[in-house]
């Protein structure tokens, strides 16, 4: 079965550093609580684990904020938990508490028993990304994704949600040999699941280190970005006759952006302490950056919302060949009128057409 062909590409020329039109946007959790439509679908499924699990489910609310808004991607609407949730964990959501294991990694013995799910136990997920793209029908592009293995770990340590990581970082600094094996099976299981989702047809996948930067420099080399790396090498790069783009998002990078730049992926996603444009003078044209607005900017009121969009766009400065991707520089907050993502989408197709070169 051949693919229909793709009406908007603009977000993955714009990853490969292709002259664009204009900057593509799409927004992290663009799928979730601040749109009624994913409320009531989530209702009707009875929980969060229900809705990723049913691919009809996770087809919808993938698809709602398409429907409302001109978002030029998709992203596939799962989770970075399926992984341990496959591994045994026993991932549970408590309403208003976010994810919680029923059987975290304390003890040596927790760590021995783990191993590499069965792909099978993960097919929802595919059987979710293949209905997607039939139903988008080449709208725009669909992006998978999964965790790093170091911040997937730290919910199988910690159990759920942390502030000081002290049970994960228990592990690191008395029992690194455990920590490395935990990781070690989460790079071989990451690499499998996104290596799946790009067969069964994302077309392009996105990595969430969102506890690198909790990690100090030199262990997060050693405990996250290593890892990443080794699944970005490990990742089919073409598909359906065309590159599948890897995306790097570590919450707290920059610091680090020159390292992240060079660990194999094709764009680097920013939260919004960096300056995109000091950013750009620090890796070249070697990556395709990705954000960067704090999502807390959607509470400031319309024209507020358009005179940061415009400040992010001009801090990544004239564009030549792509290389922007607008975003949030972290989840969309639940609490957002989407009335505010309307005036952000306007914005920024609007005003950065004056920035292209193309
Ligand atoms: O971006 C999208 O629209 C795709 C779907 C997506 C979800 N989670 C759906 C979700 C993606 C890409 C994720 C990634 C994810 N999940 C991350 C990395 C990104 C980030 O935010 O740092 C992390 C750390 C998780 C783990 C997770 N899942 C947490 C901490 C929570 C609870 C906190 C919260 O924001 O509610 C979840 C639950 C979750 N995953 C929700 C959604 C829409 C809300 C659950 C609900 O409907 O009750």
């Amino acid at each position: 079965m051949t693919a229909p062909i793709l009406k908007n590409d603009i977000f993955l020329r714009s990853l490969m550093r292709e002259p664009v039109p204009y900057t593509p946007l799409w927004l992290m959790r663009q799928a979730g609580r601040y749109l009624p439509e994913y409320n009531e679908t989530r209702a009707r499924a009875g929980s969060f684990l229900a809705l990723a699990q049913n691919r009809e489910y996770a087809c919808e609310v993938t698809l709602q904020p398409l429907q409302r808004f001109d978002l030029d991607a998709a992203i596939l609407f799962s989770d970075i938990l399926t992984i341990p949730h496959a591994m045994g964990l026993g991932l549970d959501f408590v309403a208003g508490e976010g994810p919680r294991f029923a059987h975290p990694l304390r003890t040596e013995d927790d760590v021995k028993k783990l191993t590499v799910p069965d792909l099978s136990k993960l097919q929802y997920v595919f059987d979710a990304v293949s209905l997607i793209r039939k139903e988008l029908d080449g709208k725009v592009p669909l992006i998978g994704f999964a965790g790093s293995p170091w911040t997937v770990g730290c919910y199988m340590v910690e159990g759920q949600g942390s502030t000081d990581y002290r049970m994960i970082k228990t592990m690191l600094y008395s029992r690194p040999d455990l920590l490395h094996r935990i990781l070690e099976i989460n790079t071989q299981s990451t690499l499998e699941y996104l290596n799946a989702q790009i067969q069964a047809g994302a077309q392009a996948v996105m990595i969430f280190d969102s506890w690198g930067g909790v990690l100090a420099d030199g262990l997060f080399q050693e405990f996250s970005l290593s890892y990443t790396r080794r699944v970005l090498d490990g990742l089919i790069r073409e598909h359906e006759g065309r590159v599948v783009p890897r995306i790097v998002f570590t919450k707290g990078g920059a610091q680090w952006i020159e390292q992240i730049a060079a660990s194999g992926c094709d764009a680097v996603g920013l939260d919004w302490t960096a300056n995109l444009g000091q950013v750009r003078q620090r890796v070249g044209d070697s990556v395709a950056l990705q954000g960067n607005l704090d999502p807390m900017a959607m509470f400031g009121g319309e024209a507020a919302i358009r005179k940061e969009a415009r400040r992010v766009i001009d801090d990544f400065g004239p564009v030549k060949n792509g290389g922007h991707v607008f975003n949030f520089g972290h989840g969309i907050s639940r609490f957002t009128p989407p009335e505010a993502v309307t005036v952000l989408v306007d914005e920024v197709h609007t005003y950065s057409r004056s920035k292209h070169q193309a």
